[in-house]
């Protein structure tokens, strides 16, 4: 495996705030002012996919104990279908359980095929359609995953990329 993962450090900002705006279409990637907000959040968990100098991928999730919100997840087109983001949700997902995280939220646009058949894979299971969403106008799933050996708690999770 040529990529590493590794925690985020500050120096990945640029690296991170690129690979968000290629990952995404103008108005649900973050701004700059969006992507430093939610990584200095103070339960913000973030892993970052490494291969040589480049950054090739990154899981950016907040912990509100006794839940986690998966905040983003970005893979570059060049390493997709590489597992890349499989061992991101991996690591995250045993981190995150180390700490008596009991499920892990998400949202995603309901026409990302990728990333709903990706989450559906790794035992996301879709709990409701959020209505405009994004952009005001496109829906979204909210996805939960209850981590093995935790019971289903309740609650919402906070609100992911800016409209
Ligand atoms: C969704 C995303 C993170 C997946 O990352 P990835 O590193 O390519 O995923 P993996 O290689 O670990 O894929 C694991 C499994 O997920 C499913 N999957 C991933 N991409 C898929 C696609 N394009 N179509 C169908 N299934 C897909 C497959 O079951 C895949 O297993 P397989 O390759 O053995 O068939 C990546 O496509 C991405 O960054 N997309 C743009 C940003 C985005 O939409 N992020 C998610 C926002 S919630």
């Amino acid at each position: 495996m040529p990529w590493h993962i590794r925690p985020y450090q500050p120096g990945d900002f640029a690296a991170l705030y690129s690979l968000d705006q290629a990952c995404f279409p103008p108005g649900i990637a973050y701004t700059k002012t969006g992507l430093r907000y939610f990584l200095k959040l103070d339960g913000a968990q973030c892993l970052v996919a490494e291969e040589g100098k480049h950054t090739v991928g990154f899981l950016l999730a907040e912990e509100n104990h006794p839940l986690a919100h998966i905040i983003t997840l970005d893979v570059a087109e060049s390493h997709r279908r590489h597992g890349v983001g499989s061992a991101l949700v991996k690591e995250m997902e045993t981190n995150l359980a180390a700490r008596d995280v009991r499920a892990i939220l998400l949202e995603t646009a309901i026409n990302n095929e990728a990333a709903v058949a990706f989450w559906k894979r790794h035992g996301y299971r879709i709990e409701a359609v959020l209505k405009r969403y994004y952009l005001g106008r496109l829906d979204a799933y909210e996805m939960r995953k209850v981590l093995p050996g935790a019971d289903a708690p309740g609650g919402p999770g906070p609100k992911p990329k800016e409209n």
